[in-house]
């Protein structure tokens, strides 16, 4: 009786959610929609269906993510009930349509007290015609009854242009998205062959027995199904041992990477290596995971500076930065350093960062935007992005959520690696060519609109200084 009357309270906690401004460290946030409160309807969400009740059988919360080097795609959907078949259907205009029946179909079920419960299915599309607009949808069957997705369509790599733009962005709610509707415009310009997204989706994936995530991933899905997504888990995923973001994005390349799940993976891409590593393993990980989280991403490393001079820029995607300025905050000291160092300075990210020469280190976590000069052991080396000898950092954790954005510290003095930062709500464009990194930081408007350039900067190399890259001492 104890346990029904439990599951009857979580099942009906929309209807009786108080709607008491929310206070996080000693401020009102901006909007409802952090952890343990459902989404309300702002002028970022108020477009679409993505809080509509599905049909059990029906697909929803359609994502895509790269395979093969941007060779071949690999897509997920769920559906609330099992369902008799499932299917995809991709085809362009100089592509028949080609079926896919066969994927991987899996039951995820929810920590929290309802067991609430989904299937997730994958596909894989065979090799892809470059230089090509694909049209996709997924179908499922129950019952006699066929339950049809909207036709979503993305592009694959240009082939006659070794370069290409991402996007990267982190910490994007369902409430107070500001960003996600300039994201939804430039998926359909077909500007941006991926978005890299540096963690803290939804704001918790897994309240509400799991029906946030659910509302979440709905709410993202004419960006992420669009643009295929490459991402990286961050600490508000950290419930159930990451089970919603080992779930949801069972479509990232780990498969092709040696790791056993989604937390950690590699692709290629042009003249890019693209590695996502997991910073939460050292907050919420065993020494043992530590290691092999380690080990994997020094053997990553061993191999694409083996391949260098096909892929000469190497950047790492992460969730916490390795250095922020906001001093007053346990983020941008214990915490970077313990990312930096490792416990009782053991080994950390840096060592690795520095010891095979990755170029360059993404993350979110602080809502705002820093840049940090090449930087190592908390020093700027040089303020030139020309062969630069260490990695530089960039925060872009201002895409927007209910917490709005972090606040700098008002001190005269600031550290020696800052380049720039900026504390308003944004989003990065990467351009990668075989010899340059051209990374721009745009403001978002509060309308969702895509506002002034807030950053820029380019980053070279030459072929020699590629050639010292390779040599690991
Ligand atoms: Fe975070």
């Amino acid at each position: 009786m104890y346990i029904f009357l439990l599951i009857l309270l979580s099942l009906t906690a929309r209807s009786i959610m108080p709607t008491a401004a929310l206070v996080v460290n000693n401020k009102t946030v901006v909007s409802y929609g952090g952890p343990k409160t459902h989404v309300t309807i702002d002028q970022y969400n108020r477009d679409g269906d993505w809080n509509r009740t599905y049909h059990p059988a029906e697909p929803q919360q359609i994502h895509i993510s790269w395979i093969s080097n941007g060779k071949a795609t690999r897509i997920q959907f769920s559906t609330m009930a099992s369902v008799d078949e499932s299917r995809l259907q991709y085809w362009s205009d100089s592509d028949n349509q080609d079926d896919i029946n066969e994927g991987l179909d899996w039951e995820f079920v929810d920590g929290g007290i309802a067991k609430h419960s989904q299937f997730m299915h994958t596909f894989i599309t065979k090799e892809l015609a470059p230089s090509t607009v694909y049209k996709y949808k997924v179908e499922t069957t129950k019952d006699d009854q066929v339950y049809t997705s909207k036709t979503y369509e993305f592009h694959t790599p240009e082939e006659d242009c070794p370069s290409f733009k991402f996007l990267a962005t982190g910490d994007i709610g369902a409430a107070n998205s500001v960003s996600m509707p300039v994201f939804k415009e430039l998926a359909d310009s077909h500007e941006f062959d991926f978005v890299a997204i540096m963690g803290d989706q939804g704001y918790n994936l897994d309240d509400f027995n799991g029906t946030k995530g659910d509302e979440y991933m709905n709410f993202a899905q004419d960006f992420y199904a669009k643009v295929p997504i490459l991402t990286t888990a961050g600490n508000h995923e950290a419930a159930y041992n990451f089970s919603h973001y080992k779930n949801r994005f069972d479509l990232m390349p780990y498969h092709e990477s040696d790791f056993d799940n989604a937390m950690q993976y590699s692709i290629d891409y042009k003249s890019l290596h693209l590695i996502s590593f997991a910073t939460e393993v050292f907050f919420e990980g065993s020494d043992e995971q530590v290691q092999t989280s380690l080990q994997w991403l020094e053997q990553d490393l061993i191999k694409a500076n083996q391949q260098r001079s096909k892929t000469p820029w190497i950047i790492v995607i992460g969730h916490r930065p390795l250095y922020c300025s906001i001093f007053s905050n346990s983020d941008c000291t214990e915490n970077a350093e313990l990312l930096r160092f490792g416990q009782e300075q053991e080994q950390g990210l840096e060592s690795l960062l520095t010891k095979y020469n990755v170029d360059m280190y993404l993350c979110g976590h602080k809502h705002n935007y820093e840049r940090t000069y090449p930087v190592r052991n908390n020093e700027a080396i040089t303020t030139s992005y020309h062969n630069a000898p260490s990695f530089f950092q960039v925060i872009t954790g201002n895409a927007g959520n209910y917490e709005g954005g972090d606040e700098f510290d008002d001190t005269p003095e600031l550290p020696s690696w800052l380049g720039t930062r900026y504390k308003g709500y944004g989003f990065t464009t990467i351009e990668v060519s075989p010899q340059y990194l051209n990374l721009h930081h745009y403001e978002t408007l509060v309308d969702g609109t895509r506002g002034d350039l807030k950053d820029h900067v380019r980053v070279t190399k030459t072929e020699s200084h590629i050639n010292k890259q390779k040599i690991i001492n």
